[in-house]
């Protein structure tokens, strides 16, 4: 059961992602593009709990150009809960929301979306309930991005995390780092943990 939606234990968990994010995003030199707008795809994002953690990172990582604003993307393949995100989250000066129904399969359906993403984040991926459509989904996340853009997976199982990783690599990603977060926090199922592992890929140049 993941936390309640606005409790303090929701909270602490993005506090935790907030903390190791911008640590790992600041060692692959996230966000250095000069005036360009910050582009964030958040993918198979469910109710989007971590929007506001990834815009506050961004925001703090967008360095001396303070004016740089932020193109915020969430998609998930249910249509309550990214109703539901496209209803808290509402656009701004700073940043604009757009929330997506889609099968992330099929993300190259979307043509609108380009392909200059800073990062496409997948927070708490599920490898192991599809090898193949999840395969399917980090090529198309690598696939929205720019460049220099990064892909970042967070983990809730140890052995999943690794099996994803390969996958990542076989779908054209270079591992950057990954660390096993030790400020995770257990869940109510044996070596489940709330963004357990996070792992920062470039693509294959
Ligand atoms: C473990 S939940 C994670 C949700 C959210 N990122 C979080 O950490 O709270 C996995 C999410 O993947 C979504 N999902 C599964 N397969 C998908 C697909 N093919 N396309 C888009 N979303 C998918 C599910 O709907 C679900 O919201």
């Amino acid at each position: 059961m993941p936390a309640a939606k606005g409790s303090p234990l929701e909270s602490l968990e993005n506090k935790n992602l907030h903390r190791i994010l911008k640590k790992l995003l600041q060692q692959a030199s996230f966000g250095q593009r000069g005036d360009a707008p910050l582009q964030l795809l958040d993918i198979a994002c469910g109710e989007c709990r971590e929007a506001e953690t990834l815009v506050q990172v961004a925001r703090e990582l967008r360095g001396e150009n303070q004016r740089q604003p932020i193109r915020f993307v969430g998609t998930d393949l249910r249509d309550r809960e990214v109703e539901d995100a496209a209803r808290r989250f509402r656009s701004n000066a700073d940043t604009t929301y757009d929330f997506i129904t889609e099968n992330a399969e099929h993300l190259d359906r979307h043509q609108e979306l380009g392909k200059d993403f800073d990062l496409a984040f997948i927070r708490h991926q599920n490898f192991w309930l599809g090898a193949t459509p999840w395969k399917r989904i980090f090529e198309q996340g690598l696939e929205k991005l720019s460049d220099d853009g990064l892909l970042v997976i967070t983990s809730y199982f140890d052995r999943e995390h690794e099996l994803a990783l390969g996958a990542i690599a076989e779908a054209g990603g270079e591992l950057i780092v990954t660390e096993r977060h030790q400020e995770s926090i257990h869940l109510a199922y044996p070596g489940k943990s709330v963004d357990r592992h996070v792992a920062v890929f470039r693509k294959k140049s």
